[in-house]
């Protein structure tokens, strides 16, 4: 067990009692978060997955969704570029460039760039599983002003403004999540499921994911 990012990670493996592989050395830590825990049936893969499922989100969240790049695989991360045309009342529709970085099968930490840059939103989403078919997920957000914020970035660098957004995206974060439960909460496995085009690389991201199961003895 140890400490990274302001985050409690655990190794838990039958197989080996030490970790296999180490978090990145590059993770920043956010103190000032609003977040919020969901207890969810299915398992910390379907929360991961939930990032490059590209297919689900103008369907499920109303997101129009725009791959930037291809998905990479980098060892134990797989990193995802995409741009929202988001529906943020009552700001408007606003454009986020999100870059979102899963690690192992238990964190995925998306950066979004809105204003341009101006304004960075950082979100934290962890697995941990506490039943074979349940698990606890948390969402932690946090928000910093890029550079070239300008006067309404002075404004919002105050304390109180900046709570407000942080509390703000938070709560989308955990409505979207929301919606998600209504599909995770009713998910069955299937062994050899048939996916198509619109899924997005749900099928290279599985083969990633797949360094992470145990192995056959
Ligand atoms: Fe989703």
């Amino acid at each position: 067990m140890r400490e990274t990012a302001g985050i409690i990670w655990a190794w838990h493996s039958d197989a080996s009692p030490t970790p296999e592989w180490e978090l990145p050395s590059d993770l920043p830590r956010s103190d000032d978060l609003s977040h919020h825990t969901f207890d969810v049936a299915g398992y910390p893969q379907d929360v991961m997955e939930n990032g490059v499922d590209f297919g689900h989100l103008p369907h499920l969240h109303k997101i129009p969704v725009k791959v930037e790049d291809e998905p990479v695989s980098k060892g134990t991360e797989y990193v995802v570029s995409v741009e929202f045309q988001r529906s943020m009342p009552p700001f408007g529709t606003i454009q986020q460039d999100v870059s979102m970085r899963i690690i192992g099968l238990g964190a995925l930490r998306a950066e979004y760039r809105i204003f341009d840059g101006k304004l960075r939103a950082y979100t934290w989403a962890l697995a941990t599983p506490v039943t074979p078919s349940r698990m606890n997920v948390r969402v932690a957000t946090s928000v910093r002003l890029g550079q070239g914020a300008g006067a309404a970035g002075t404004r919002l660098a105050s304390s109180t403004a900046a709570a407000t957004v942080r509390k703000a995206l938070n709560a989308y974060v955990k409505h979207d999540i929301g919606h998600d439960l209504t599909v995770w909460n009713h998910k069955q496995y299937i062994k050899h499921p048939k996916l198509n085009e619109g899924d997005g690389p749900i099928g290279a991201f599985r083969h990633w994911a797949r360094q992470f199961y145990p192995r056959p003895v």
